[in-house]
């Protein structure tokens, strides 16, 4: 037996117990005629003692050589500490200790194990099973494990049936390039890794399972950012016989549920707003909802006076930052210049102080009166003591970069607290989407997704304005799952194939197995998914999703422990039928 207890579940009620330890040697405080060494293990920190009057002589010789992260065994009795401490549940007691075995040596690793690392990022990521040693990479993991338990009790418990689809499949489009995996039984031909299970969890309703999950991996090969990985995991979910409706009544649960089982916080039902209204109101189709500085639209109030920016312009917006009418000249140049950086990308910005006395100071004074200014106020909900922000030009390009300065300022102006959960679903996607450089419409969420009957009429004459069946879900600011009510007729399917500009050929080659079932008594389906890392992410109070993940892959799409990816073998190419020119 490796050990009786672990290293974070004894105190005064085991005093005078016999038990043996196993783990890592976190630290040890040699005073020469006492040692102590703090042993851990996943569950704690537990401090052993070495004493030279109590301790046998061989065994406190032996505990002198203990280095950083050796892997020991001890066998002694639970004692009193005589310096408690009262911020570890282990810190009332320590082991006297009359046996040590040293199971393993170790180097001494290249950072501190500790919560506060010396280490940087590339070299635990090199070493990330160090890494994972240490509290806080190590508390993400078990928190992300709670989160999956809980899914799937909660899913189980509505009878959703847990389904293992494949991996090495035939494209899935989600708007992603795909990995590619190559056949050497089929020579020149691939298999494509799922960039979602979207297909096979549709042939499961046709084949009647009725409610699936799933909590999946994905692959999509796609830039990486902070809540993006190539690999990473969904908790994928379809249901047979839905409206919209119970969708989101069903995942609006689970995602209560787990707000209050994980983080203990009841939310209210979730607000629900269009797409449109979110664009108009946020500039964005995951707006972060915790705090207001919504959008007012201004070309009313700002284009009858002789300022040719604002009269050129296809809009003029602007939103009230509270309590910012006393920031400095220097403050608001900074903004300024911050706007115009080229990853915002503004020719320039307006603002009005809104003071006290309720009369305004602009950077436009010279165009527009109190009165005027009045009007912004009124169209932005500003208050005294507020400073209105004002950008414009064209429409989507003004609101992306108005809404990157809504979420910067609210992120200085500490307003968006982590600990706070403001959930919503945005509704009434659009079907399509156009593809400004090929000037094709492609799917907005993907070709499977159904439109609004209402609007089908539309789909010949102004495809950009028929609005899906497609919902997502948005925590923080962020999109933590989206889903669609399906097409589930041959014909409908084949329609939207020709709009997103497929031949039939083409389509029958790539999705004929879908049509085909199509035709073999499919029923109403939909069905969303969530990114799980995503999801843990934000509620572990974080947006990066990378500290989440067990072995992630840096920015590069690489796997520095294992060095991956990484060329193969000649012979192993030469299996596989693939010619390399430079190789
Ligand atoms: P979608 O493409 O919106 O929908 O993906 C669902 C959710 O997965 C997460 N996600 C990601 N997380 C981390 N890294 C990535 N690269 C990444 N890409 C997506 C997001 C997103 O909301 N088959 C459809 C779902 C459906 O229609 O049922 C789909 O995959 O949180």
């Amino acid at each position: 037996m490796y050990r009786s207890h672990n290293c974070g579940e004894l105190n005064a009620s085991n005093i005078n117990t016999e038990v043996t330890l196993a783990g890592w040697v976190q630290k040890s405080r040699d005073k020469g005629f006492m040692n102590w060494v703090d042993l851990r293990d996943r569950y704690g920190i537990t401090q052993l003692i070495f004493d030279e009057s109590r301790t046998d002589k061989t065994v406190f010789e032996l505990a002198k050589t203990l280095g950083r992260e050796f892997v020991i065994q001890v066998k002694g009795t639970v004692i009193e500490r005589e310096a408690k401490n009262k911020n570890i549940p282990t810190g009332e007691i320590e082991i006297l200790v009359s046996e040590l075995t040293i199971l393993n040596s170790a180097l001494t690793p290249p950072f501190t194990i500790e919560d506060e690392t010396d280490g940087g990022e590339d070299i635990r990521m090199k070493y990330r099973y160090l890494d994972i040693r240490r509290n806080p990479v190590k508390n993400s993991l078990l928190f992300r494990h709670k989160v999956a338990m809980e899914v799937r009790k909660y899913l189980s418990d509505l009878d959703f049936c847990e389904v293992e689809t494949p991996y090495l499949i035939k494209s899935t489009p989600e708007g992603a390039r795909d990995f590619v995996v190559p056949s050497r039984m089929n020579e020149g031909q691939f298999y494509a890794l799922p960039q979602s299970p979207q297909t096979f969890k549709q042939l499961l309703m046709v084949g009647g399972m009725d409610k699936y999950f799933q909590i999946v991996k994905c692959f999509r090969d796609e830039d990486l950012r902070a809540d993006r990985q190539p690999e990473f995991t969904q908790i994928d979910c379809e249901m047979a016989f839905v409206e919209q409706e119970d969708i989101l009544n069903v995942f609006e649960g689970l995602t209560r549920h787990l707000l209050k089982e994980i983080k203990g916080i009841e939310v209210d039902k979730f607000p629900r707003i269009t797409y449109d209204y979110a664009m108009k109101t946020y500039g964005n189709d995951k707006p972060d909802i915790r705090f207001g500085m919504k959008f007012g639209e201004l070309n009313e109030f700002a284009q009858h006076k002789e300022f040719p920016v604002f009269n050129s312009a296809e809009l003029v917006v602007g939103i009230a930052v509270p309590g910012a009418g006393n920031y400095t000249r220097k403050e608001i140049d900074g903004l300024i210049d911050w706007v115009k950086r080229p990853q915002v990308g503004a020719s320039g910005m307006v603002y009005v102080k809104c003071n006290e006395d309720g009369t305004f100071k602009s950077s436009v004074d010279k165009f527009y009166d109190n009165d005027d200014l009045a009007k912004w106020a009124k169209a932005t909900e500003a208050n005294p003591g507020d400073m209105i922000f004002v950008l414009s030009g064209p429409a989507n390009k003004t609101r992306a970069q108005l809404s990157a300065l809504r979420m910067e300022l609210a992120a200085r102006l500490g307003l968006r607290n982590p600990e706070e959960f403001a959930p919503l679903w945005v509704v009434d996607f659009p079907l399509l989407e156009l593809d400004e450089e090929s000037g094709r419409y492609h799917a907005m969420h993907h070709p499977f997704t159904s439109p609004k009957p209402e609007d089908m009429a539309l789909l010949e004459t102004e495809p950009g304005k028929v609005r899906a069946n497609a919902y997502d879900m948005v925590l923080n600011g962020n999109e933590i799952g989206g889903g669609s009510i399906r097409i589930h007729d041959k014909a409908t399917q084949q329609l939207m194939f020709k709009y997103l500009g497929f031949t039939e050929e083409e389509a029958k080659a790539q999705f004929g197995f879908l049509m085909d079932a199509f035709q073999f008594g499919a029923p109403p389906h939909g069905g969303l998914a969530f990114g799980l890392d995503r999801l843990v992410a934000i509620l572990g109070g974080q947006e990066t999703i990378r500290d989440f993940i067990a072995f992630p892959k840096n920015n590069s799409g690489r796997d520095v422990m294992i060095d991956a990816p990484s060329t193969i073998d000649e012979s192993q190419l030469k299996e596989l039928h693939i010619k390399i020119d430079s190789i």
